[in-house]
């Protein structure tokens, strides 16, 4: 159905505005179902990936036919351990390191990794933001960066890297998170990433490049901005009058709307349920859920009012923003969690990209003064 609308944009050089509606790539990875609000990630739904695999498991079910041998999920895990390690050697504190936003910085430090197209590069990738994330926030605490402990579980040597002695509810949140966004189809960092494959650039120029597509507002850099909402409106009862002066100042509210849900985005369901579960553990955890539900209906109702032709759910970033919070991640550095799991999906659309691809080179129609041509 598709496919034609591809075909006929490249005869007739029209364009479509944010490439809006328009096939760029096929791919086994994943589909998001903006009507019916499903994300399958190679045959599975997410609901039965999300608190059920780990993320080690999630990176061998994308990896899968694309490097060649890829070990079993097992010993993929102790890889990655090792590559943690290896991250770790490659640290240098700086002090320039010190100014930058956390994802800024982690995105100068995976730049240290060497390109290249094979299973160690990605591991390297992946342990990469894994490892930086928490020794730049450390430093930027005036605190020293905590050594990977290489047999650990990802998710839990992550935490243990921030100074957390995590308890194991929160570890599998953090698990759930990162395997909740390692995919979704050709979101702008993977598209960004994709275009910079398709150049056989090699895989750390494609992750640089989906990191920085990443932290813009509209896309990964959404979840900080919704801990300051939650934190600007002081009450439940005040929530309606902040939330309308925000849209008639023509804000958008941060955590909701989607290019392609039409409906409620799955993910946000998942993490909900993550950050639920993580309010048994106490931690004044259930208050804040309860809160910002609260925010969450008021919004949506007022974006029901004043955008009755435009369906804006809960997206993703919404609760990823208390999940992460809850997990004691400060709001600057959620976008690098983010990065930590969508690295997972930006290395198997590079190399997906890389060996069946073409070069990704689309038309631009200029509009712009032309000089008469010479007779
Ligand atoms: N708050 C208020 N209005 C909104 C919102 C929002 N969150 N989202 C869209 N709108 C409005 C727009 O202002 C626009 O109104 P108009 O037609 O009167 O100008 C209309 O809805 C359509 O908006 P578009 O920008 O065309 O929608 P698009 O598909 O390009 O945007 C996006 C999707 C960027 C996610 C948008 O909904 C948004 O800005 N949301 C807030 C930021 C956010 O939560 N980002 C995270 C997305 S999830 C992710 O990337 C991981």
């Amino acid at each position: 159905m598709t496919m034609p609308k591809v075909i006929m944009i490249c005869k007739e050089a029209s364009m479509t505005s944010g490439l809006d509606g328009l096939v760029a790539a096929e791919t086994v990875l994943s589909e998001v179902d903006g009507a019916n609000g499903r994300l399958i990630v190679r045959g599975a739904p997410l609901e039965r990936l999300a608190n059920v695999i780990t993320f080690p498991e999630m990176v061998h079910r994308l990896f899968a036919g694309f490097f060649d041998p890829l070990p079993e999920p097992v010993e993929l895990a102790s890889r990655l351990g090792e590559a943690r390690a290896e991250a770790f050697q490659m640290f240098a504190a700086d002090r320039a390191l010190l100014a930058l936003p956390p994802l800024d910085a982690v995105r100068a430090l995976t730049a240290r990794v060497p390109d290249g197209d094979g299973l160690d590069t990605a591991l390297r990738l992946l342990a990469a933001t894994a490892v930086f994330l928490p020794a730049v926030l450390r430093l930027q605490a005036g605190q020293s960066p905590i050594a990977p402990d290489p047999p650990m579980d990802h998710a839990r040597d992550i935490l243990r890297m921030t100074g957390k002695a995590a308890t194991d509810r929160e570890v599998r949140a953090l698990d759930t998170y990162l395997v909740t966004v390692a995919e979704h189809g050709l979101n702008a960092s993977t598209f960004a990433a994709r275009v910079v494959a398709s150049t056989r650039a090699g895989l750390t120029s494609a992750a640089l490049a989906g990191m920085s597509a990443l932290k813009g507002p509209l896309h990964g850099g959404a979840p900080g901005p919704v801990i300051e909402m939650l934190d600007a409106i002081s009450s439940a009862a005040q929530a309606m009058e902040w939330l309308e002066a925000a849209l008639d100042r023509g804000e958008r509210l941060m955590g909701f709307g989607h290019r392609i849900y039409r409906v409620r985005d799955p993910r946000a369901d998942a993490l909900k349920a993550a950050v639920r579960a993580l309010s048994r553990d106490g931690g004044g955890h259930g208050g804040r859920l309860a809160f910002a539900e609260r925010i969450e209906s008021a919004a949506l109702e007022a974006l029901r009012r004043r955008k009755p032709n435009r369906p804006l759910e809960t997206n993703v970033e919404f609760y990823t923003a208390l999940l992460l919070e809850a997990l004691g991640f400060p709001p600057s550095a959620f976008t690098g969690v983010f990065a930590i799991g969508r690295a997972a999906g930006w290395i198997a659309h590079a190399r997906e990209q890389t060996l069946s691809g073409r070069l990704i080179r689309p038309q631009s129609r200029y509009i712009g003064p032309r000089p008469p041509l010479a007779a």
